[in-house]
């Protein structure tokens, strides 16, 4: 298993310094989900920490989403599918949190989500970019 701790690193960077905020943003809302896991029982208050990281990631994923359209990023639709699984998921999460203890799976998924979304699918979206694709719509 990776390093667990979910701080910024230079290698997460997608090369866009706007997504690179968001995902710090996003990083920072793991580390609140899981801190609350470790803390406390209260379905109350991982419910709220999971409201907390589903509102920034649907406002990061329709970025994401918005700038792939504009760029005729070709793998756009699958990059969408996989923000929504990850809404299912936290569904999932947020379900199984009322009757045991979801940290090591959620970790996981997170951990997953961080090494196989953020830099290999955010990174491939943003090398489009990068390498001169025109804008398509606006
Ligand atoms: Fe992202
Ligand atoms: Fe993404």
């Amino acid at each position: 298993m990776e390093d667990r701790k979910m701080e910024w690193k230079a290698e997460y960077s997608v090369g866009l310094r706007e997504i690179d905020d968001q995902h710090k943003e996003l990083l920072s809302l793991f580390c609140r989900v899981t801190d609350v896991l470790d803390d406390s029982k209260s379905w109350t208050d991982v419910h709220y920490r999971i409201v907390e990281l589903r509102t920034f990631a649907t406002y990061h994923f329709e970025f994401e989403e918005a700038l792939m359209r504009m760029f005729g990023y070709p793998e756009q639709d699958r990059h969408g599918d996989s923000h929504k699984q990850f809404f299912i998921k936290m569904a999932e999460f947020e379900k199984h949190s009322i009757l045991g203890d979801v940290k090591q799976d959620m970790l996981q998924f997170l951990f997953d989500w961080l090494f196989s979304h953020i830099m290999k699918s955010d990174k491939a979206y943003a090398q489009h970019i990068l390498s001169g694709a025109t804008v398509v719509q606006s």
